[in-house]
């Protein structure tokens, strides 16, 4: 069954806990944790205290953490003491990616590497035996709520016939414009098994709902 990763760049952040706890309760798998530097990205978001409260109030949960940032390897112990259970950063930021995986998995915690969208498939190729979650960015990083760019079905159908080709077996995940009834059914159906969704969940009246619907595909 296809998993899901509500994105809480698009919650409310006056009631953080509570839309989190929403969703969580509504079937979502886990949550996904934006954090953006302004400079790696042009836009800020939210960083460590806030993941620690997210923590503190949702002990059992999965947070999915997404690291848009330029210096990755310098926040990793900081992350995981947060709460982070997976940690993901681009393939496009600046620090050494082999030390960058290495550190996060030496703390105990789940690697993941997100690729842009003007980035092959293949750049995550050379480390994928060491990645628990490959991300696909369906959109360009720094901004909820843009349109999907189909290319990107192209490079989950390649990531998905390398990761068959070496008996591997990541999360392959999706995150940027994935909507319940256009552009998710396309990424499951190219290998997609995680889908991350912002707008399309915190975004609507009824989440709950729409937990329910992207958990139906
Ligand atoms: C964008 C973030 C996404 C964002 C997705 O840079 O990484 O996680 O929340 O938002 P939607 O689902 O609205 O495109
Ligand atoms: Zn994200």
């Amino acid at each position: 069954m296809v998993k899901l990763s509500p994105s809480v760049l698009s919650a409310d952040f006056a009631r953080l806990g509570a839309d989190c706890r929403e969703v969580l309760d509504a079937g979502a798998d886990m949550i996904h944790f934006d954090v953006m530097d302004g400079h790696f990205v042009d836009n800020l978001s939210f960083g460590l205290p806030v993941l620690e409260g997210l923590r503190r109030a949702l002990p059992q949960a999965y947070f999915d953490v997404h690291l848009m940032i330029t210096h990755p390897l310098t926040y990793v112990k900081e992350f995981v003491d947060a709460g982070a259970n997976c940690i993901s950063f681009h393939v496009e930021a600046s620090d050494n990616i082999r030390s960058t995986i290495a550190s996060i998995r030496a703390f105990g915690c789940e690697a993941g590497l997100v690729i842009n969208p003007n980035t092959p498939a293949e750049a995550v190729f050379p480390y994928l035996d060491d990645l628990s979650l490959v991300l696909c960015m369906g959109v360009t990083p720094g901004h909820g709520g843009q349109a999907f760019r189909p290319e990107t079905l192209e490079k989950l159908r390649k990531l998905k016939a390398e990761c068959t080709r070496r008996g591997l077996n990541p999360y392959l995940s999706v995150d940027g414009g994935v909507k319940v009834e256009t552009t998710a059914p396309q990424c499951v159906e190219a290998g997609a098994n995680l889908l991350v969704a912002g707008s399309a969940i915190f975004g609507v009246q009824d989440k709950a709902e729409a937990v329910r619907r992207f958990k139906s595909l």
